[in-house]
């Protein structure tokens, strides 16, 4: 089965191309290394010990799009493509709805020219907007706050509609939660371009000293100890559900909607204090303003994703923290 990794240079897409060839799949990377690094390719050969086969390419050109899908012949999709920078995309809206919806379209249409029917598609836990309650199940109602977001929600029922029109189609979208984490070789991780924006790759270059310390972001929620809750999860757990979902898209038709999360919540002093003890390092740390847009509490009920897809995220919070920590000390960010 030919698999192709539409972004799988980037932080999720390596780490399923990872767990893709280890279950026996042969797999194709195409990347327009616009958030990644060629040396993944390499890298990605060192740990599987297998030729990794990737073009660079642009998915929103459909020139090259319609000639990857006549060299290579896929028996499914896994579009991971995307700009996914929540305030960058408030900034210019217009870049992050022409890359991430168009790509769609192109994938989309080069899929029904070359009958290829099988897509899982990268969404986000982002599309429940302003959670009325928690734990977050796949029929809460979807909203957003943000470009980003939209573009997610908008790929979403683009999605649904194709697959409608065509009952020979098979669509998985997955909503994921936090991944963080990396590959325990060390070898992939997530390298964010300049200062971070997410949780994790901050408290991991605080701990460097890159960064003095750490800001979080508002302690008068109502949470257990006033700051936001999340669902971080493995990045390696998370990669572990494509192979389940591309399993699932082989055997099921129609559209199917799964959260991928761990079902815990984890304020960020939890993570501070799990780094801390985890890595023996000190992450300093200041009370800040809450960031704009941000939710108390989000997290995932999975119970459907252990049902249909017989997957649910086996490693803990220390095992994130160490293996986030070991990136961090491998990664170019260091240099
Ligand atoms: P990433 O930026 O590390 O990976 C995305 C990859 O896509 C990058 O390598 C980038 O170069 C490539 N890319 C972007 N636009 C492209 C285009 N037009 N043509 C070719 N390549 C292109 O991001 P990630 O964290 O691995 O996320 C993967 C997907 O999952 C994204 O769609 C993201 O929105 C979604 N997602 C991520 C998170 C998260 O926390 N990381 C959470 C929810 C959803
Ligand atoms: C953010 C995005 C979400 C996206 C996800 C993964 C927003 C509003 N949401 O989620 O759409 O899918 O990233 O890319 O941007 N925090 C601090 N200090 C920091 C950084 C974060 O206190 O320096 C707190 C936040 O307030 C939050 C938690 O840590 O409570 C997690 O933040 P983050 O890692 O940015 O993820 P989300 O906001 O959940």
């Amino acid at each position: 089965m030919k698999v192709l990794l539409t972004g799988g240079a980037g932080y999720i897409g390596s780490h399923t191309a990872v767990e893709l060839v280890e279950a026996g799949y042969d797999i194709v990377i195409g990347d327009n290394f616009s958030n990644s690094k060629r040396d993944v390719i390499d890298r990605l050969k060192k740990i599987t010990k297998k030729e990794i086969k990737f073009y660079e390419i642009d998915f929103t050109d459909y020139e090259a799009v319609d000639k990857l899908f006549e060299e290579e012949k896929f028996d499914a999709v896994i579009h991971f493509a995307g700009l996914k920078a929540v305030g960058e995309s408030c900034s210019i809206p217009l870049d992050y709805y022409q890359n991430n919806i168009d790509s769609t379209l192109v994938l989309l249409k080069a899929m029904k020219k070359y009958e290829v029917e099988n897509i899982v598609f990268s969404s986000s836990a982002t599309v429940y907007g302003i959670p009325k309650e928690v734990p977050l199940k796949e029929n809460m109602p979807t909203f957003c706050t943000n470009p980003y977001g939209w573009t997610k929600y908008m790929n979403e029922q683009i999605l649904k509609d194709v697959a409608k029109a065509n009952p020979k189609m098979s669509v998985v979208l997955l909503r994921y939660f936090n991944p963080i984490g990396a590959h325990e070789s060390g070898l992939i991780g997530e390298d964010p371009n300049g200062i971070p924006n997410n949780l994790m790759p901050y408290i991991t270059q605080v701990a460097t000293k890159k960064l003095p310390l750490l800001s979080v972001f508002g302690n008068d929620y109502p949470t257990k100890d006033g700051t936001g809750v999340r669902d971080y999860i493995h990045v390696v757990d998370l990669a572990k559900g494509h192979v389940k979902a591309i399993e699932f898209s082989f055997k099921n038709r129609g559209t199917e909607v799964f959260n991928l999360g761990t079902g815990k919540g984890y304020s960020v002093l939890d993570i501070v204090k799990a780094f801390e003890t985890a890595n023996e390092v000190e992450v300093p740390y200041v009370i800040a303003e809450r960031r704009d847009g941000d939710v108390a509490e989000c997290y995932a009920d999975p119970s459907k994703a252990e049902q249909l897809l017989k997957w649910h995220a086996e490693r803990d919070l220390v095992q994130m923290c160490k293996d986030s920590w070991n990136w961090q000390q491998n990664c170019t960010n260091n240099f």
